[in-house]
């Protein structure tokens, strides 16, 4: 894998019961860019950021990233509505993975938390139960989880869909300053405006990359 590339992906196959998700799936993510994957409901997006992820595992096919670590934020996120966990504990979830068992974190994992925080605009839900939240309040909430992750490679999931502009476009500039800290950011998304913001666009088709492309500026 060449230095310029964070990950690749080679003859990704995965199949649900009867459906085939994927069927050989080849592409190449720049370092330090930003790729988007569009295309239909259906056509496989949700399940390739789900293997690219590492979180499930392709039929065949293989996924590599080197050394980097991946942080990934899921289309819809399985957090019980009755956990009794408040917002800054969800965002500081992010961290634990670098962190271990450690039981009090450092100041400057602290310092990572409260800048997701501000950047997604809810330090005033820092103490709120996660489960009393609004719908884009959460899914702010979870990209700030995924960002105090400190990740080499972002993979996220539809991060601006449903939301109002406002958050849409926090989302987004949380995702410019990741590029700005020199991550590599792949998103699953319709948004014109995180498109405009792609170094590449990959559009999948049931199942198939069909096209993949620096976008049209
Ligand atoms: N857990 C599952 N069990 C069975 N089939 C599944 C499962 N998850 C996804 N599928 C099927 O696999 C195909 C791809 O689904 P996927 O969620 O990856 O699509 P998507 O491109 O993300 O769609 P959307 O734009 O609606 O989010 C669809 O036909 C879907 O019905
Ligand atoms: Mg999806």
């Amino acid at each position: 894998m060449p230095p310029s590339t964070a990950l690749t992906a080679t003859g990704l196959r995965v199949t649900y019961d009867e459906t085939e998700a994927l069927s050989g799936v080849e592409l190449a993510v720049p370092a330090g860019r930003i790729t988007v994957i569009v295309g239909p409901n259906g056509a496989g997006k949700s399940t390739l950021l789900e293997v690219l992820a590492g979180a499930r595992t392709p039929s065949a096919g293989r996924v590599e990233t080197g050394a980097l670590s991946r942080a990934f934020v899921p289309q819809r996120a399985a957090v019980s509505e009755h956990l009794p966990i408040t917002v800054r504990e969800i965002v500081s979830v992010g961290a634990w993975g670098r962190v271990g068992a450690i039981r009090r974190l450092p100041p400057a994992v602290r310092g990572d938390i409260d800048t997701a925080m501000h950047r997604l605009d809810i330090v005033a839900l820092a103490r709120r139960p996660f489960g009393t939240l609004s719908g884009g309040q959460r899914q702010r909430a979870l990209l700030a989880q995924g960002l105090a992750r400190g990740a080499d490679i972002l993979l996220l999931d539809e991060p601006t869909t449903g939301l109002d502009a406002r958050s849409a476009d926090l989302n987004r500039r949380a995702i410019a300053a990741e590029i700005d800290r020199g991550a590599t950011v792949v998103c699953v998304s319709h948004d014109d405006g995180l498109i405009a913001l792609a170094d590449q666009v990959i559009t999948l088709a049931d199942g198939r990359v069909s096209r993949a492309s620096a976008p049209s500026r």
